[in-house]
């Protein structure tokens, strides 16, 4: 049997036949197209400004640069996260503050991050992990009464709401990554939202080598090249359009998942904090006996994946003082990282193909018994 993937874009014959069209043209560096695909993403959001970037890594690098959050600044940052939230912070010379996450919904354990809190906090980065986020209400009041600055990192959010706004456009900056498993793709890229205008200059200006607009060779402040291309930006208008497709889709999946999959006592799922409309980005489960089951279904063809590793135990921050953290043990995280598994959630997933997955993983319990 063919394996079923764990994630795979969709992308098909809308996207390539529309950018021939658009790579026709002669210009390829950031141009109309990639216009279109802004004011397409500032309607469907309602966010007052959108700007497209190489990446969101450097999305989240320029959102720190912007607030001129540098040497000697905190920023704090949840221990469950993919690793690019936490080095944005050290690219911009700042300390990332490691803060535990929550249970329910792997964002931030808001008690702890309020214990956090120094004269030298500058800014917090809640990450909405696979379409969730925390309360944010309560964020807010936190950080507002301090003059925190809430940068969001909904990479992988998408279309996800909290009451009525959509993460990504509740801090003063959020954006979304469109890296190749992301909600949408273009490769590559990423988009910065604000509802800022002096914020969305200063942001312009560090993506564009430091000058309002191209053509001028004049430069007011120190910037860097992280345009977008006309070919992203091709293929991200295609991808904007299957958006509700697509979410609906993995709404779908994982609520059959859901459905069969709850009947299983071992087995947890994450739970919305309230007011919190989620996407469902990867469908993941919670279980004492991961290891045996991702081999159980890696044997059967059933690619699945790990929750993000916990940023304390990255080895690549070990014998450095980029992190400071603040637990001995982050036992939420390494419990989550320990029994966390992400099940095939592509929108490309056929109906009895999912039954396929539900059905070996009930027989894995069954056997486990
Ligand atoms: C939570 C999170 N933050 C940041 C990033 C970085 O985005 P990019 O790959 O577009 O640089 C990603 C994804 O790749 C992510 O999942």
């Amino acid at each position: 049997m063919k394996k079923i993937v764990q994630i795979e874009p969709w992308i098909g014959l809308d996207e390539s036949n529309y950018i021939k069209k658009i790579v026709s043209k002669t210009l390829l560096t950031e141009a109309a197209e990639t216009k279109k695909f802004e004011n397409k993403i500032t309607r469907k959001f309602k966010s007052n400004y959108a700007l497209a970037v190489s990446n969101w890594t450097n999305g989240l690098y320029m959102a720190l640069k912007a607030f001129n959050i540098g040497r000697g600044d905190e920023v704090i940052v949840p221990n469950v996260t993919f690793i690019a939230t936490v080095n944005s912070v050290i690219m911009a010379g700042a300390t990332p503050v490691i803060c535990e996450i929550d249970e329910k919904n792997l964002s931030f354990d808001i008690d702890h991050l309020k214990r956090l809190i120094s004269k030298k906090t500058k800014a917090v980065i809640p990450v909405h992990l696979y379409g969730h986020c925390c309360n944010l209400d309560l964020l807010k009041r936190i950080c507002s009464k301090k003059k925190i600055k809430i940068i969001e990192d909904a990479a992988q959010s998408m279309g996800a709401k909290y009451k009525k706004k959509y993460l990504g456009t509740i801090g003063e900056v959020g954006g979304f990554s469109f890296y190749g498993n992301k909600i949408i793709t273009t490769g590559e890229g990423g988009v910065i939202l604000t509802n800022n205008l002096k914020l969305k200059k200063k942001l312009y200006e560090l993506k564009n080598h430091g000058r309002s607009k191209k053509g001028i060779f004049k430069h007011d402040s120190i910037g860097y090249n992280f345009m977008f291309t006309e070919m992203q930006a091709a293929i991200g208008n295609i991808q904007l359009n299957k958006l509700n497709k697509i979410l609906n889709k993995k709404e779908t999946i994982f609520k059959l998942y859901k459905k069969e999959l709850s009947k299983i006592k071992d087995i947890s799922f994450m739970a919305p904090v309230k007011f919190n409309k989620p996407v469902y980005w990867f469908s993941n489960i919670f279980t004492k006996k991961k290891n045996g089951l991702k081999k159980y279904l890696n044997d059967r063809n059933i690619q699945t994946r790990d929750i993000f590793y916990p940023i304390n135990f990255q080895p690549c921050y070990k014998k450095t003082n980029y992190l400071k953290l603040t637990k001995k043990k982050y036992a939420v995280s390494e419990k989550i990282f320990d029994n966390g598994i992400s099940l095939p959630s592509s929108y490309s997933l056929s109906k009895s193909q999912q039954k396929f997955i539900i059905k070996t993983i009930k027989d894995y319990f069954n056997q486990a018994k």
